[in-house]
């Protein structure tokens, strides 16, 4: 675990999408450096339930939580198809767990961020990686990219920044079964530090980002260089 010279211990903050993955990892580590962690999720089993798709749902819990100093949105509802069977729902799903839902979320978290708080959005590699059945996934996180410098500019003094993983074995790759050994293999060789991330990667950069009160409108690329490759 990284050493920080950033206290959360006074630090109300939210975890949207919280219940697994980063999202879990993240609310862990804040809880272990004393903040106030709320955590929704799409089902409620957190106690909070949040559908970045349903903005009533959204303005729901944000009302219930209250005051805070940082939401962090690590939603993503992903729609990895060739361009030629795209499923115009899917899509819409895509982009309102990474793109539309966030900017709601920022509407009404605003009114209730106190001074020197902050959004943290996420976006991936693949915004940056254009590849087969990725139009989607790559385009909701280069979206995520240029949102947060909108939103940095329009919700200041209010910090809005992303982390843009690569692929981080959080246990999403799960879905793949027996081969998710290979498919984590070959993304390490897609990197120029010859490994895939692990979640302390992402989470050491997330907490970073909260207390970084010089930085606004960026992303930080946590993907071992992937996107410079060719
Ligand atoms: N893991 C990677 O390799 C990788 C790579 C690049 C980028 N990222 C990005 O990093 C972030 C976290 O990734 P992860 O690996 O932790 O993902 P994950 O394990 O697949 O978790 C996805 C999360 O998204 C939430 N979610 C999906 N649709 C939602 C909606 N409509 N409203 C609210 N929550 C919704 C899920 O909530 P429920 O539990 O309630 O269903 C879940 O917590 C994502 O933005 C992802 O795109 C991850």
């Amino acid at each position: 675990m990284t050493s920080l010279s950033t206290s959360f211990s006074s630090s109300r903050i939210l975890v949207i999408g919280g219940g697994r993955g980063i999202g879990a990892a993240l609310a862990a580590r804040l809880r272990a450096e004393g903040a106030d962690v709320h955590v929704s999720t799409r089902d409620g089993r957190t106690g909070l339930r949040l559908d970045l798709g349903d903005e009533a749902s959204i303005a729901a819990a944000l009302d219930r939580v209250g005051e805070l100093d940082h939401v962090v949105m690590t939603g993503s509802d992903p729609h990895d198809a060739p361009v030629t069977e795209l499923d115009r729902d899917a899509v819409v799903r895509a982009f309102d767990a990474k793109v539309i839902g966030p900017m709601l979320v920022a509407k009404h978290a605003a009114p209730l961020l106190r001074p020197g708080g902050s959004l943290l959005l996420f976006s991936g590699v693949v915004g940056w990686r254009p590849a087969p059945s990725s139009v989607v996934k790559g385009t909701t996180n280069g979206a995520v990219a240029f949102a947060v410098t909108h939103l940095a500019a329009e919700l200041a003094p209010v910090r809005v920044n992303a982390v843009s993983p690569g692929v981080v074995d959080s246990g999403a790759w799960d879905r793949l079964g027996a081969g998710k050994p290979e498919f984590l293999a070959r993304a390490a060789e897609r990197t120029l530090v010859r490994r895939h991330g692990d979640l302390d990667d992402v989470v050491d950069a997330a907490v970073w980002l909260l207390g970084a009160r010089y930085v606004t409108g960026e992303v930080v690329h946590v993907e071992g260089g992937s996107r410079l490759l060719a």
